[in-house]
Parts: structure tokens; sequence; C-alpha cells
């Protein structure tokens, strides 16, 4: 029988295209907007495999009452709404799209890195709201990246290459938090998390969201940074305490943040960080590319057909937990 697949949000076609030139049955959500949990729950029990997204909650009572699936291919690198612990106990392969989006969210890193500390957002209010009266000496001045000692907590994939980025172009210091020493060309050095803290001048979050990187940034670690701080995240919000961050920019114990991630998401129209000078807020664009995100649709069709036809994902989230 034709095996179908679901795709619960119209994303860029090419990877439909390629699963029904393999024989498969494509159908995808036309509705513009995320699908409820439960209208997903019970649209799943018809179909063989999923593309989902980043925000479709694939916990323990959906994998449990879709235990028929052969394959789940997240369209996102993080995986962090998906129960991975369940699905690999269920043996259902979990999919998702790493490194064909590492550029674009390096990019908008470094794009936050820059927009944050030279003031992009507070100084193009400003011309919008009838204040840019003359040029000024002494307003909207920022800190230059030049020379400055980025800090990158967490060094996968993102993390380098922003790393990369800030070396080659900015001759940047580089130094980074993770588990074990990374082999790299820009001469950056592993340090603990507190050296990091109180070196650095920008600290940009490259982490999974997972039960030990929740909260990890709080009021004990924005109270070490340096008063010219500039933090990013590109990353998951949740691994900020928002609160503390918020307190942190009304009082500027830090300079400014530059975010790509909130806690929640969307984030809602009253909410502070909208309204604060030195807080720039994107809405999770960092794989918003043409490039990037025709890459993951392909990735994440690939995934598919693997999973559809026994074979190793080419990015297998839960392949230790699946693999005899
Ligand atoms: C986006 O946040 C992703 O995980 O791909
Ligand atoms: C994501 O691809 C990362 O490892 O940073």
């Amino acid at each position: 029988m034709q095996k179908k697949v679901f795709i619960t949000r119209s994303i860029l076609p090419d990877g439909a295209e390629l699963l029904r030139a393999r024989g498969y049955k494509v159908d995808v959500s036309e509705l513009d907007r995320p699908m409820t949990y439960e209208e997903l729950k019970s649209k799943a029990h018809g179909y063989d495999a999923l593309i989902t997204m980043l925000n479709d909650r694939i916990d323990e009572a959906f994998l449990k009452s879709n235990s028929h699936l052969k394959v789940i291919s997240n369209y996102a690198v993080g995986f962090n709404n998906i129960d991975i612990k369940m699905a690999s106990s269920l043996k259902i392969p979990i999919g998702n799209t790493p490194d064909v989006l590492t550029e674009a969210t390096a990019e908008v890193a470094l794009g936050l890195m820059i927009a944050a500390s030279r003031n992009f957002l507070s100084a193009e209010r400003s011309g919008e709201q009838g204040q840019w009266k003359n040029w000024h000496p002494t307003e909207h001045l920022g800190f230059a990246l030049s020379g400055k000692t980025l800090g990158v907590v967490g060094f996968g994939r993102i993390g380098l290459r922003l790393a990369s980025m800030c070396a080659r172009a900015f001759n940047m210091k580089i130094i980074y938090v993770a588990n074990s020493e990374k082999e790299n060309s820009l001469a950056a050095i592993k340090v603990e998390l507190s050296e990091l803290l109180s070196k650095s001048d920008f600290i940009s979050l490259h982490l999974p969201l997972n039960c030990t990187t929740k909260n990890m940034i709080g009021k004990a670690e924005f109270d070490s940074m340096k008063k010219n701080a500039v933090l990013v995240n590109t990353a998951r919000g949740e691994i900020v305490d928002q609160a503390a961050l918020i307190k942190a920019l009304k009082e500027n114990t830090i300079f400014a943040a530059g975010l790509d991630v909130t806690d929640p998401e969307p984030l809602p129209i009253e909410n502070e960080l909208f309204k604060l000078k030195n807080a720039i807020v994107l809405p999770h664009i960092g794989s918003a590319t043409y490039e990037a995100r025709r890459a993951m649709s392909i990735l994440a069709a690939k995934n598919i057909i693997a999973g559809l036809e026994d074979h190793e994902l080419e990015a297998w989230v839960n392949k230790k937990d699946l693999l005899p």
C-alpha cells in the first residue's frame, strides 16, 4: 500500500516533491497556524510518517497514541519538542535538520551582536519618532566588536561557525564552554562558565534546551558579566531566566541583549522585552533564509525516506538508542 506522509505546516515544497517523486502520498496542513496538539495527535493516526515543526509537542501521550509511526522528522535542528526517550522505547526513529542551517543561524547571531552593541533598534526608532534632529556627536554610542572577547556557550556547529566569523572578520578573541575540548583553528580556549561570564564582552548561547541547560543564565550569571556585555541567544529562550534578563537590562547590569528566541514564543506584545531600548527581539528567524529552509525541507524528506525504507537516517537524533 502507498505510504503516507503528513507535513504539519506548509514549508518550502522541495521536500514534498522529493517524497512524491519517490512514490509516497504527501499531505500538508492547510492551516496558516500551528495545529493544536489534539488536531495533530488524531491526524497522525492516518499517516506512516510526519514532518513536524519545532512548536509541535510530540510528548509521551502523543507517541503512545501514534506508536504505529515509522519515522518522525523534525523541521529544526533542536528537538526539545519531542520526547526522544519515549520515541526510542517505541522504536520510532527521529530525524532533525543540522548543518544545513548552521550558516543562517550563525549569521543571525552575528547580526544580533552588531545590532545590539550598536543600538540599531533604538537608533532606528528615534528616527521614526522624529528624534533625528541633527547629526549627534554623543548619542547612540555603543561598543565595537573588533578585538573584543567573544564567549561561546556550547561549541557545536553553530557556535563554532559564529566564532570563526568573529575571529576572522573582527579579530575577536574566542573563549568557550563545552563538555570537551573542541579542535579548532581559531586559538579558541575552553574555560569554565564563571570565567567566560566575567571575561566576555559578547556572550552567545548555542546549547540545546534540556533539564541541565534550562535557566542556566540567571541573576547570578548576569551579576558576574561585564557592564558592557552583550548577550545573544539564538538557541532556546528557556536557557535564560527571562525575568532576570529583563532586570539586568533595566538596571544596566549588562549593556544589551539580542534575542532570536524567547520564553514563551510567540512573545506577547505587552512583554517588557519589547519596550526596553537595549533589547532587540527577533521572531525566531535563525534558519529563515531561502537557502537554509530549502535544504531543511530536503533533509527532512530524506530522513522520512530513510525511515520508511528501513535505512539509516541522514540526521538521526536517536541513532544510538535504535541501532542494534
Ligand atoms: C530552530 O530553532 C531549530 O532548532 O532549527
Ligand atoms: C547545531 O547544529 C549545533 O550543533 O550547534
